[in-house]
């Protein structure tokens, strides 16, 4: 069945927009994905009618916003396919997931001499925080090279991992390459030598979706407003003898059990790792952004944002110049190029003048960049609400950048 993208771009109401008099073309869903209506009347709903503080209170509204916010752990935990909701931690976004492992399990397994692996393609957040680990412990950080079409080198894996390896930190879809890494094969070779798998799912939930069980990682991390979620939501899975294991990440109110001057003992999972008052209404309305996507035909929405990429890789291609980073064939709906002589800001200005919307720079992703010799590239990525429009679109205006500036 072929999906109704016009009917389904209804959803999202600012897709209706205009940019500079022309019709706004969204191609930054991996910066962050536009919002279906029923995200964004899930939040006014919320402050309209039943705003309280979650595990605080006995009066009506108290309890009613918690139930909500634990139904909004359901969700998720069945989003992801995770055991019980007590591994499954509500965050501010994919950033704070990470660095929640990198500083407690760290501090909990890291010592003097052991080390991390990461791949060369990770985001920002999937380096620096595993980098402050390393220095705070003394670690080293090993890097999974990476291959002129993408691809991990999975080669050198055998020869990074030893019995020293605590951590391996790698991404589910790469931000910048679309690259999906064999997670299965780094997992097996990972836990055979005894280290935990925390995978970044950013990229990897919203195009395709997972499962963390049967994947076997032991933490995963996405955030909500990639998933067409609200803005600082996001999620922690890991599995519950290591949450149980790892000590809290922060220290305030709902993570205790008892507090005295001598002596606090924590709340059970997942509490002890939600500190402070949580964002329940943004966890909420991300649970309503899963809601809208369990309306939708999972499969084809993905074979949908398959052939919208696969047609703008070919459309591009046709341009002189062009070069395209990350060619691997199951590659996530991503594109990052240059043009030959044209400066990859001033392609990105031309097209914004021009209603069309996509990232220019590093992508958070420096050493990918440092390891195809570029400052920066433009990057097109899609959602479920693009069109082959939308790609005539972007390669009209790519020409016409290029006309400008060569
Ligand atoms: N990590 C986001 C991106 O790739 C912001 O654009």
């Amino acid at each position: 069945m072929a999906l109704d993208i016009n009917r389904i771009r209804e959803d999202f109401p600012i897709l209706s927009r205009e940019v500079y008099g022309r019709p706004l073309v969204y191609l930054d869903s991996g910066a962050t994905a536009q919002k279906p209506r029923s995200v964004v009347e899930c939040e006014e709903r919320i402050y309209r009618t039943i705003n309280a503080n979650v595990h605080r209170g006995v009066h009506h509204l108290s309890d009613m916003m918690t139930g909500e916010y634990e139904a909004a752990r359901e969700t998720m935990r069945r989003f992801i396919g995770a055991a019980s909701c007590e591994e499954v931690i509500f965050t501010s976004g994919a950033t704070m997931s990470l660095n929640m492992v990198a500083s407690a399990w760290c501090d909990y397994a890291l010592g003097k001499g052991d080390n991390i692996v990461v791949s060369h393609i990770e985001h920002h957040s999937n380096i620096v925080p595993w980098q402050l680990a390393a220095a705070r412990k003394g670690a080293e950080l090993r890097v999974i090279p990476v291959g002129d079409d993408g691809a991990l080198m999975m080669e050198s894996l055998d020869s990074l991992l030893d019995e020293r390896t605590k951590v391996v930190a790698v991404t589910q879809a790469s931000n910048t390459l679309g690259t999906r890494p064999d997670l299965g094969a780094i997992i097996d070779k990972a836990h055979a030598v005894g280290a935990v798998v925390v995978v970044d799912g950013c990229q990897g939930v919203v195009h395709g979706g997972v499962d963390v069980k049967a994947l076997g990682c032991d933490f995963y991390a996405f955030s909500g407003h990639k998933l067409y979620g609200p803005t600082g939501t996001g999620v922690l899975y890991g599995r519950r003898e290591l949450l149980e294991a790892m000590p809290p990440y922060m220290g305030g109110g709902d993570m205790v059990d008892k507090v005295t001057f001598e002596h606090t003992t924590y709340a059970p999972l997942p509490l002890k790792f939600e500190a402070g008052t949580p964002n329940f209404v943004g966890a909420v309305a991300m649970a309503e952004a899963v809601r809208y996507l369990d309306t939708l035909p999972s499969a084809e929405v993905e074979a949908h944002e398959r052939g919208v990429c696969d047609y703008a890789t070919q459309r591009l291609m046709e341009i002189e110049g062009m070069r395209i980073f990350g060619t691997t064939a199951d590659k996530a709906p991503i594109i990052s190029f240059r043009v030959e002589g044209c400066d990859h800001y001033d392609v990105g200005m031309i097209l914004d003048k021009m209603g069309v919307a996509v990232r220019t720079g590093h992508h958070c992703a420096e050493p990918t960049m440092a390891r195809f010799g570029v400052t920066g590239m433009c990057r097109a990525s899609f959602g479920l609400y693009n069109t082959m429009a939308d790609v005539d679109s972007l390669v009209e205006g790519v020409r016409r950048a290029v006309r400008m500036l060569k």
